[in-house]
């Protein structure tokens, strides 16, 4: 399974990415508007990555690795949602609604990468020879602008903040064609 865009490679993520996404997840400036906003842990990462397994192998779509000419650049996700009252790290639990978001590492920030890989992962994940999904959302914290930036410029649409999913009030965007929020 393999997504390729103008400059890109999108892979699902896998154990071999260990090092390169534990050494980008251990940077304060890529977490600040992730989670809890703290750096992740080793460990944390290793279930990051066992949880994409097991999305890949029983769902059919999980995080995509994504790379440049074979140089990890980051993760772009397409993962259940964790619903405020759930364990974020309670895999199974989460769901039904499926979102999509990315990490890119710092030193590959302000090239345009987060828009063309999301912009590809989405169009994969609502193509029947894809993930066939009917509607992708996507949530960032408040103030995230840039991320925003990212998926205003993929074409999904603001619905507004909420305060339905991890426990924080976010900016809640959608697929354009779906119908409310
Ligand atoms: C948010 C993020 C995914 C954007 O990815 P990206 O590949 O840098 O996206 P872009 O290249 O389109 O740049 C986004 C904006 O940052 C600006 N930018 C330019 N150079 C930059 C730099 N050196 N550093 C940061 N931002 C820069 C871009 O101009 C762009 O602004 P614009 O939309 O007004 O043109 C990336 O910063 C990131 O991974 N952050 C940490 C993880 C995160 O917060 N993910 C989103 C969670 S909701």
């Amino acid at each position: 399974m393999q997504i390729r865009t103008e400059r890109l490679s999108l892979r699902p993520l896998d154990a071999g990415d260990l090092e390169p996404l534990a050494s980008m997840m251990d940077d304060p400036e890529v977490c600040r508007f992730i989670g809890d906003g703290r750096p992740r842990s080793r460990e944390r990462v290793e279930r990051t990555i066992r949880f994409a397994e097991g999305l890949w192998r029983g769902r059919g779509f999980g995080p995509f690795a994504i790379e440049r000419a074979d140089r990890f650049l980051g993760v772009c996700l397409l993962v259940p949602i964790a619903c405020s009252g759930m364990d974020p790290s309670d895999f199974d639990a989460r769901g039904p609604e499926i979102e999509i978001g990315y990490w890119i590492a710092r030193e590959a920030w302000g090239q345009g990468y987060a828009p063309e890989a999301a912009r590809a992962v989405l169009r994969w994940a609502m193509s029947d020879s894809g993930a066939a999904l009917e509607r992708v959302i996507a949530v960032t914290h408040p103030a995230h602008e840039r991320s925003q930036r990212v998926l205003e410029r993929i074409g999904m649409r603001r619905v507004g903040e909420t305060d339905a999913y991890y426990d924080t009030t976010t900016s809640l965007y959608t697929t354009p064609d779906a119908r409310g929020s």
